[in-house]
């Protein structure tokens, strides 16, 4: 059989990430978080003193960290220059900076090319979540997903995730993130004209992989 490519976009705290490793690991596909690779090298620039508020400076070193993924939905890795970073690009102040790095057109186009050559040597098929991906990234993906959910139930499944962190403040923090992340020049969080938009304010993890697993299984 012919692999399967599954794009996986929408804001923040919509079960993205949930949703797409368990796909992939049930229908036996590979994974990727492309979040998890901009928050990789706003890690790194961080980590090396840039300006996050120089777009030059920035795009003049867009190049140099090695960000590698590990697309087993099990276990999905991610190092930067060899340092395993899964942990760090968790906290608040990555958080608070991948917006401005990943508006950068120099660092989206060198992960974009990243992400297609992870994609294309994919042997069964691959899931792929993030913002873009069925806008930019892989615009030939054989089934595309565009996950929303109420303001409200993204602000409550990510306190949850972050166990005790204040509502109101996750809730504006989210708010800002999603529109910088729309209001970009460079592929902007979007829904695809091809994609089935799901809407899962009101569906339990559960049936928002089901759904997702029956749609793949239609294009198999
Ligand atoms: O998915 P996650 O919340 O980890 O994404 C972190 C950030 O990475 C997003 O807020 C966005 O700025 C950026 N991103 C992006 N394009 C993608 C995936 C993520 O710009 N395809």
């Amino acid at each position: 059989a012919q692999p399967v490519i599954v794009a996986i976009d929408g804001p923040s705290g919509t079960g993205k990430s949930s949703t797409s490793k368990a796909v992939a690991a049930q229908l036996g596909l590979s994974y990727l978080d492309t979040g998890a690779q901009y928050r990789a090298i706003t890690w790194w620039m961080v980590t090396n003193h840039i300006d996050i508020d120089d777009a030059s400076a920035i795009a003049a070193v867009a190049g140099k960290p090695e960000i590698v993924s590990g697309t087993d939905p099990r276990d999905p890795t991610i190092t930067v220059d060899g340092v395993d970073v899964a942990g760090p690009i968790r906290g608040q102040d990555v958080t608070s900076k991948v917006s401005a790095v990943s508006a950068v057109p120099e660092v989206r186009s060198r992960i974009t090319e990243l992400q297609r050559s992870i994609a294309g040597s994919a042997v069964t098929g691959i899931v792929v979540e993030g913002r873009d991906i069925g806008t930019t990234v892989l615009p030939d993906a054989d089934l595309k997903i565009f996950l929303t959910a109420s303001a409200e139930a993204r602000a409550a499944r990510r306190s949850g995730e972050l166990k005790g962190a204040d509502l109101n403040t996750t809730r504006e923090a989210l708010i800002k993130r999603d529109a910088a992340d729309a209001g970009r020049k460079t592929s902007p969080l979007a829904k695809a004209g091809d994609a089935v938009e799901v809407d899962t304010t009101e569906l339990t993890l559960q049936q928002v992989i089901e759904c997702v697993v029956t749609l793949v299984e239609e294009k198999r």
